[in-house]
């Protein structure tokens, strides 16, 4: 994605003889390694919960067409991710994010109305959003060293499910949805702004 992707995989070859530490990286002015790791809980947890929110939303239109199959599988799917963040911001006493009543009402809403607009643009907007989330979850994992081997593991874990939904949403169609480029363009902005705010928030 960026020029500077390949040194940077060369830099990580040579580290590989010790341990990488998660906030090794960090530059004057960055959060502190306790920080970035509560920012990443908080971020995720909110994720998934407006995962959960989406599918539900779906769900609520195309819960008995030919899609209500796949989209109970991946809202089952998105309902672990979401007990085991939720299950990390307790045990690490994160501050969850504040915007949850927000992605209670805007998850819903997009799935929603997505569905309202027909299957393929259901699984259109669950392509999107999961791209979005595998370049998150991949960021992540990057950033993570190898004191936080396990949450690190859990990234990795949620993000192949992630693409198996991606997949799964592919092969029903969503590049055949209407206006495939412009759906995709906006839930891709509007899950990077949600991902934005609920680092921070
Ligand atoms: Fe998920
Ligand atoms: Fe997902």
């Amino acid at each position: 994605m960026t020029a500077d992707k390949p040194s940077k995989q060369a830099d990580r070859e040579q580290k590989r003889t010790r341990p990488k530490m998660t906030g090794e990286d960090a530059l004057p002015g960055d959060p502190t390694r306790e920080e970035m790791i509560a920012r990443m809980i908080r971020v995720d947890q909110a994720g998934e919960y407006g995962a959960v929110r989406i599918y539900s939303g779906q769900l609520a239109v195309l819960g008995r067409s030919g899609s209500g199959e796949a989209i109970r599988a991946m809202a089952e799917s998105e309902r672990e991710h979401l007990e085991r963040f939720d299950g990390l911001v307790a045990e690490r006493r994160v501050r969850p994010t504040a915007l949850q009543p927000v992605w209670h009402l805007a998850g819903y809403a997009l799935g929603a109305a997505t569905a309202l607009m027909g299957e393929r643009a259901a699984m259109a907007c669950t392509v999107a959003v999961e791209e979005v989330i595998d370049e998150h979850y991949a960021g992540q994992a990057d950033r993570l060293g190898d004191d936080e081997a396990e949450l690190r593991e859990t990234i990795e874990r949620f993000r192949a499910d992630e693409l198996a939904h991606r997949d799964e949403a592919l092969a029903h169609g969503a590049e055949a949805a209407p206006g495939y480029e412009i759906l995709s363009a906006a839930v891709k902005a509007g899950s990077r702004l949600a991902i934005w705010l609920s680092t921070r928030i």
